[in-house]
């Protein structure tokens, strides 16, 4: 793999971001931007080996800068909703900002979508690495912990784009981390991903309230619109009525993943029929996040200059289960001092 480093302009008109073009020798490229650690663009060849860019996203810092709804982003601290923007760990209440309605979503007011990261090529397995590194000062966003964070992307000559997350803390914190790729795998602006097929290794999801906050159960999906274990079309059932796909206006689900263990295991496998494409999702999170893009509005304008409209893009966020640090039932997102959290996913392409 290599990679190659290019201007992409300036924050707050004086700390430089870079564009980083990783490519790998099957005709794979990535590029990568270190504000906010952005997946700017991913393009993988469809069934005729056409190269096609499957993530939805703008050709400038400008247009991020405007304001984006996570576009290929790193999201952090806190992946996914906290409750009221409040917790208690050891005795100690915190408050983070309350901007989802009541609740706290994705990392707050400016979370790690919206930093700039220290940027670094280093050596991988696979050939140069692109590694991201970021210290969330004590307090930030109301977060307990200076909290030293580092990403690495990958892409290897398989065609993955690999993710892997790393972070220490000096205090109690809570700490889930993920990555906001929306994606069509027909290639991005063309039109929405409901034909898209997809499995999802998960026999239970987690049923939300009006809020989207978890409710604390992890529901089995037999039976209901949200069973995906064996392949489906996205859109087959959206719009089924289901209670669940009310409160959501779609997907917006946390789903278990089934695993005996904390390995590596596939958790999704997508499919496109028009072009062939197939993604599979590798990670050792517990859980994975599909969202289908319904708060889309066809107010934001893509690379090719085609509106993103409703349903346009799907998410597959592997994470811990939403609103944990409240659900002493939920496997823990808190790192202690002297603890490395630690946290892989990888996006595989190939076509069938
Ligand atoms: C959430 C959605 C939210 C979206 C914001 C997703 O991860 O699950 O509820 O609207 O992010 O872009």
């Amino acid at each position: 793999m290599t990679i190659v480093k290019q201007d992409f302009g300036c924050v707050d008109g004086e700390k430089p971001v870079h564009l980083y073009t990783l490519k790998n020798s099957n005709g794979c490229e990535a590029r990568i931007t270190n504000y906010g650690g952005i997946v700017v663009s991913l393009t993988v060849p469809d069934r005729t080996g056409k190269p096609g860019d499957v993530v939805l996203g703008f050709n400038t810092l400008e247009e991020y800068l405007k304001g984006h709804p996570y576009f290929g982003a790193i999201i952090g601290r806190y992946g996914n909703r906290i409750a009221q923007g409040k917790f208690t760990l050891d005795g100690v209440a915190y408050t983070l900002a309350a901007n989802n309605n009541e609740n706290h979503l994705h990392g707050g007011l400016k979370g790690f979508d919206k930093v700039v990261w220290q940027a670094e090529i280093v050596e991988g397995q696979d050939g140069d690495a692109l590694a991201l590194s970021y210290l969330s000062k004590d307090g930030e966003e109301g977060y307990p912990g200076n909290l030293s964070v580092k990403v690495v992307y990958t892409l290897s000559d398989d065609n993955q784009l690999r993710i892997d997350y790393a972070a220490t803390t000096d205090k109690p914190a809570v700490v889930n981390l993920t990555n906001h790729a929306y994606f069509n795998l027909a290639g991005e602006g063309s039109g929405d991903i409901l034909g898209h097929e997809i499995m999802l290794n998960a026999n239970r999801f987690i049923p939300v309230n009006a809020g989207l906050i978890p409710t604390g159960e992890l529901r089995p999906v037999k039976g209901t619109s949200l069973d995906f274990t064996k392949p489906v079309a996205i859109g087959a059932r959206i719009d089924s009525g289901d209670e669940q796909l009310r409160l959501g206006r779609g997907y917006d689900h946390c789903f278990v993943l089934n695993r005996e263990d904390s390995s590596v295991t596939l958790a999704a496998r997508v499919y496109e029929p028009t072009t062939g494409r197939v993604m599979e999702v590798y990670t050792d999170q517990p859980g994975v996040q599909l969202y289908t893009g319904n708060f889309l509005d066809g107010s934001k304008v893509g690379k090719r200059g085609i509106a993103y409209g409703y349903r346009n893009g799907f998410c597959l966020e592997t994470q811990h289960f939403p609103d944990s640090p409240n659900k002493a039932h939920f496997p823990t997102t808190v790192l202690r001092p002297g603890q490395t959290y630690s946290s892989h996913t990888s996006y595989r392409f190939s076509v069938r």
